[in-house]
């Protein structure tokens, strides 16, 4: 039987610990504020919203919520970031994606200033992540990390195989691996015989958005399998980028979905609102 990693207990395990850091540095004067910004009301992008805002609650963090009309100008929502970006009582800035189609979403993150940048997705960020200097990690990719972890799976040295190349994901996590000291593959729907790349991964992670995509060709008797993936089947129910069934009993480790990465992405997006204020 392979190890369930448990995204549930690990997320709830980092928030915990948040907790009580946001805890001591509110005894030091310092309190945080996090601006979440939703334009429209897109129903997945509202669930995410209420849990970002929850999670903020459980931490000790003050969300500040900002709905705006689905005609929202991105005239009218760069003013906001510009805003939010001068207003010394905001500490990090949140807008949900995906935007609707009148706003460029690139120009969005980029008026997104570094210093408040918790998704992680400006340029600079980026920028920092692969020179290795301090700086905001994309959440799921760091989450999936400290998944990694807390349950004794080491990265240094092992053969990671990352599956799709999105710059929330793949690109950041191969950056991530590779400052842990991983070898790290990163393929995508053009890569040649993909199955003889993956079932050469020790570590492998399936960021593609196909519905149970892996199968148990693709993955290495005694891997370790991170899915991504948050998809909806044929009949409606919520799956991974792994077959799991198939998958499961060939490999050592493997996340489930739902409560495997998931629950991380929330939980490292608060890391990051916290790191607004480390000194
Ligand atoms: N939409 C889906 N995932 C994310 C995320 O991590 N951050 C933001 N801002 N929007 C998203």
């Amino acid at each position: 039987m392979a190890q369930l990693i448990d995204g549930k207990r690990i997320s709830q395990e980092i928030k915990d610990e948040l907790k009580v850091e946001v805890q001591k540095l509110k005894e030091q004067g310092k309190e945080i504020c996090l601006a979440v910004v939703q334009v429209g009301s897109d129903p997945a992008s509202t669930v995410y919203v209420r849990n970002k805002k929850k999670a903020c609650a459980y931490v000790g963090i003050e969300s500040r919520a900002y709905e705006l009309p689905e005609e929202t100008t991105e005239e009218e929502l760069v003013n906001l970031i510009k805003e939010l970006n001068q207003d010394e009582t905001v500490n990090g800035i949140l807008v949900q994606l995906p935007l609707p189609g009148q706003i460029d979403e690139d120009k969005i993150i980029r008026t997104i200033s570094p210093d408040k940048d918790v998704d992680g997705f400006h340029p600079v960020s980026v920028g920092r992540l692969w020179i290795g200097e301090k700086g905001f990690l994309s959440c799921t990719p760091a989450g999936i990390i400290q998944l990694l972890k807390r349950s004794g799976i080491g990265i240094e040295g092992k053969n990671c195989v990352i599956v799709g190349r999105s710059n929330i994901v793949g690109k950041p996590m191969a950056a991530l691996i590779l400052r842990e000291n991983g070898t790290v593959t990163v393929t995508h729907s053009r890569t040649k015989d993909l199955a003889a790349v993956t079932s050469q991964a020790d570590i492998l992670i399936a960021a593609i958005g196909k519905a149970r995509f892996v199968t148990a060709e693709y993955v290495k008797e005694g891997a370790v399998v991170i899915d991504v993936g948050m998809n909806r089947d044929d009949q409606n129910r919520l799956c991974g980028d792994v077959d799991f069934e198939s998958v499961e009993p060939k490999v050592s480790a493997i996340t489930p979905v739902p409560g495997g990465v998931g629950p991380m992405t929330i939980a490292m997006l608060m890391d990051n609102c916290v790191e607004t204020v480390r000194c």
